[in-house]
């Protein structure tokens, strides 16, 4: 698994689109290729990135590899 973090953006995790996943309880399924998690603290729609982290959010780019 790769979870890449975006500069002055989110976490990212590359996963084949219409994965499913579990949150809260609740079956989902991604829409796209990868799932953005917020990292800034300022989405709307925590857990996931709703872009608000764009109104001056810094943090350095980054990458975490794990092997099962
Ligand atoms: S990282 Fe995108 S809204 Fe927080």
């Amino acid at each position: 698994m790769r979870l890449r973090f975006r500069e002055n953006g989110p976490y990212v995790l590359d996963l084949p689109e219409g994965t499913a996943f579990r949150l809260g309880g609740q079956e989902m399924r991604l829409e796209r290729a990868k799932l953005a998690l917020c990292r800034c603290g300022r989405s709307a729609q925590k857990p996931f990135c709703d872009g608000s982290h764009k109104e001056g959010f810094q943090a350095e780019a980054g990458e975490l590899e794990a092997e099962p």
